[in-house]
């Protein structure tokens, strides 16, 4: 009897879990809402609205334009790609007008690509925008996109009552897990309980959901960008411990590309989100970006620090009412001594005044005795070596960020620092 118990407690356990193995690296893709929102009219707009074209032509973008080759590989439907009304046996459909050739067919594009196909849903009697939800249907829907070849699937969390959200996120996280096709599970779950942050519990959120929008819906602006580096500044010691391989704090959309977004801003939020190992989802119009914002969205550098294996998000350290330092510690790692690399953000708040900014290396935690070979992510240039009793300075634009990758003396290439500037 005792076995038998324990058999039973083991296999809930193993039920219980997301453990999907998925997302091991932060997701990386595109999505359709910040940049098309809900736009159904295609005589009016047959560029800019939600249909089938509108993500082959992204799909065909990224696959030709680098940002495939780089590691963005999901095109993700948002909202409004239903039809209003299930079939007869309960089933969603999409739009018939709008996705003629129906989703199964899409998500087909994608795969012939080598591109990764994610789609939307909400937990309640309807979606944001109105559209069947997925309340009482949980089971059948999660078999419609496993059948349809999904791999990642955003579940929203309008129209349900809140405290039901413990029990439906993780039910249909195992509904996903049933289906034997794996996909990525995106949840929306604490973002709808910002108000009552005595119920949300990350550790046990991240054992159903792959990563979770926690904050308010971006935007394009400096604002908006503002306002969630703020949010998960104050939260970071909730946010920390809980962010990791297979999970994690989804902070929205990549806006860089849109109008409204300087140069400066695009490189601020790039260095911020990867800072924080987040999903890099981009939201923008890639047949029509500036070539200056495409290679912020591609740096490989910057890109490798989101994707880092270790997965930790990086630390607000030290502030200002202007200026935040962020640290990260990343590989490679020094197995003698047990020394990280780091990657170093300074975000440069203030609208218009450049500020110069200088601290201690080791007053930031980076106290590898040997010093660190620091290099320029964002202009490609070796900035020298440096001590940890060494003063680092360095100037931020207005609404900017500077980005650095100190790497351990022990594990660097010297070649060619004999004539660089030593400090
Ligand atoms: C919510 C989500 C957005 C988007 C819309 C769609 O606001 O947070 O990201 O999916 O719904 O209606």
């Amino acid at each position: 009897m005792m076995k038998l118990l324990c058999l039973i407690g083991l296999s809930l356990t193993i039920i219980n879990a997301l453990d999907n193995g998925l997302a091991r690296t932060p997701p990386m893709g595109w999505m359709s809402w910040t940049a098309f929102y809900c736009e159904m009219d295609c005589e009016k707009h047959p560029h800019s609205c939600i249909n089938e074209q509108l993500y082959m032509d992204m799909a065909d973008r990224m696959s030709a334009d680098g940002y495939l080759a780089v590691g963005y590989k999901g095109v993700h439907v948002d909202d409004c790609w239903m039809d209003r009304q299930r079939d007869g046996q309960g089933r969603l459909l999409s739009d018939p007008q709008r996705f003629p050739s129906g989703m199964k067919s899409l998500a087909k594009y994608m795969h012939d690509k080598g591109l990764t196909f994610g789609i939307y849903e909400d937990y309640g009697t309807k979606t944001c925008a109105g559209f069947p939800g997925s309340y009482g249907f949980l089971q059948m829907d999660a078999q419609t996109f496993a059948d349809w070849d999904v791999d990642y699937l955003k579940l929203d969390g309008c129209n349900i009552n809140l405290d039901l959200m413990p029990v439906g996120y993780p039910e249909m996280g195992r509904a996903l897990n049933a289906t034997g096709r794996p996909i990525v599970y995106s949840c929306s779950w604490p973002a709808y309980l910002i108000n009552q942050p005595q119920k949300v519990d990350y550790n046990v959120i991240g054992e159903s959901c792959n990563l979770w929008r926690n904050f308010d819906d971006i935007n394009s602006s400096w604002k908006s960008i503002m306002s969630i580096i703020s949010y998960y500044d104050h939260m970071q010691d909730k946010h920390i411990p809980t962010h990791g391989p297979g999970k994690w704090h989804d902070p929205d959309m990549l806006v860089i590309g849109n109008a409204g977004i300087t140069p400066d801003m695009a490189r601020a939020q790039m260095t911020i989100w990867c800072i924080w190992s987040a999903p890099l989802i981009m939201s923008n119009d890639l047949r029509n970006i500036a070539p200056v914002f495409k290679e912020i969205l591609q740096n490989r550098a910057v890109i490798a620090v989101d994707q880092d294996p270790l997965g930790k998000m990086g630390r607000l350290v030290a502030n200002t009412t202007d200026v935040g330092v962020y640290i990260k510690a990343m590989t490679p790692v020094d197995p003698q001594s047990g020394d990280f690399s780091y990657s170093i953000g300074i975000l440069n708040r203030n609208a218009v005044n450049r500020n110069s900014v200088e601290f201690v290396l080791g007053r930031l935690g980076l106290n590898s005795p040997g010093g660190y070979r620091i290099d320029d992510l964002w202009s490609g240039q070796l900035v020298g070596v440096f001590k940890p009793t060494d003063n680092f300075q360095t100037i931020v634009n207005p609404t900017g960020a500077n980005m650095f990758k100190a790497t351990p003396v022990a594990l660097a290439d010297l070649k060619g620092l004999r004539f660089a500037t030593f400090k």
